[in-house]
């Protein structure tokens, strides 16, 4: 087995991580993932990775990788009695709604995330209230206490196919500011902001004939990305081909070459020949990729880190593990109401 000795770990992180972790951390953290991985055998434990785990723990120990999408999936599938999750806590939760008999931990109580924390379930209400019968949608980067307040959720990667899914004329997308325009602008509707004063609605507003009704959250990674950016690199790299998660602006995601989920962005990098490529997006994924696909050359910005995803490290998972923490749940009403939205959105993926 590949992961059976601290040696056979370490062997199968370096041949993946050699030009992505320096030689003395990899030594180190080789030692963590064997822990990590006798604890996850003992315990009867599945761990989950979003695509945005560091290199050293994604390349050793989850039993899936994924986009939420993915990983929604598999936290409904998997026969194991505990799921480590590594990812943040809307993701956990997630799990959790899904697998309410399991036990659900997250590595630290501080992965939280800026579009989770835009909304509560209490402005879901209110925003039904001022728009009835209009079915609403949330990114499932929400809290449960918002999913259940929906009709169904979406990811990334099915977003569009969610919205155009229920048939009507106008729709409530939630709480991404971003990802709505993008999706308005793929299934040519027209996208309102509400105000809270209803004298100072647009005369858009009073119309709700082909609309969608969007929040101003975002992601306090992808919002960072300008079209500016993308210029500079290309005149640099004139043959550079880039990807924009769908949190970026439209105006980054029209200036880029390929928008998509996280998993997307890692397909089209795999089945294209480009040499060089520009990722808008979390920066950790750029290192992953180029872990599995040496040849290509992945151009960087900065070190854009997600805070959040950043909260997840070798010590905290193996803590997880070992101290049982941190655990996470779901009032069971809340939890009742939420799956609803999330099953349904499963069903049409
Ligand atoms: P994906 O569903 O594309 O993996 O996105 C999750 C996320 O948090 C992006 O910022
Ligand atoms: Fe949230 Fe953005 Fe971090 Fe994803 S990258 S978890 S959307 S803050």
């Amino acid at each position: 087995m590949e992961y059976a000795t601290v040696e056979s770990t370490y062997d199968m992180m370096h041949a993946a991580l050699k030009d992505v972790v320096p030689e003395f951390e990899l030594r180190y953290k080789a030692e963590l993932a064997f822990e990590i991985n006798q604890l996850k055998e003992k315990i009867g434990a599945v761990i989950l990775g979003h695509n945005y785990m560091e290199p050293a723990l994604y390349h050793s120990v989850p039993d899936f990788k994924g986009d939420s999408l993915e990983l929604s999936r598999r936290a409904a599938d998997t026969d194991k009695g505990t799921i480590v999750f590594c990812g943040v806590r809307f993701m956990a939760e997630t799990a959790k709604i899904l697998s309410p008999e399991k036990t659900v931990l997250i590595p630290s109580a501080r992965a939280g995330c800026s579009l989770a924390a835009s909304i509560t379930g209490e402005d879901v209400r209110e925003l039904k209230k001022q728009y009835p019968g209009v079915p609403v949608v949330t990114y499932i980067n929400c809290y449960a206490d918002v999913k259940a307040e929906t009709d169904i959720c979406c990811t990334s990667s099915n977003a569009a196919a969610v919205v155009e899914s229920l048939n009507s004329d106008t729709v409530i997308f939630l709480p991404d500011e971003y990802l709505a325009q993008n999706v308005a602008r793929e299934t040519g509707r027209h996208i309102i902001f509400p105000v809270k004063d209803p004298r100072q609605a647009s005369p858009e507003e009073t119309n709700l004939q082909y609309t969608m009704i969007g929040w101003r959250g975002r992601c306090e990674v992808h919002e960072k990305f300008t079209v500016e950016d993308i210029t500079n690199v290309r005149k640099q790299f004139p043959d550079v081909v880039v990807l924009a998660h769908p949190e970026c602006s439209p105006e980054v995601v029209e200036a880029s070459d390929y928008s998509g989920s996280t998993s997307a962005m890692i397909k089209f990098v795999k089945d294209t020949k480009a040499p060089r490529y520009l990722l808008l997006t979390e920066c950790s994924m750029g290192d992953n990729i180029i872990a599995e696909n040496p040849e290509k050359d992945m151009l960087r910005l900065c070190s854009v880190r997600c805070p959040h995803m950043n909260e997840i490290t070798l010590e905290q998972t193996r803590d997880a593990l070992k101290f049982n923490r941190y655990e996470v749940d779901v009032p069971e009403e809340i939890r009742v109401k939420a799956k609803r939205a999330v099953d349904r959105m499963i069903q049409i993926s």
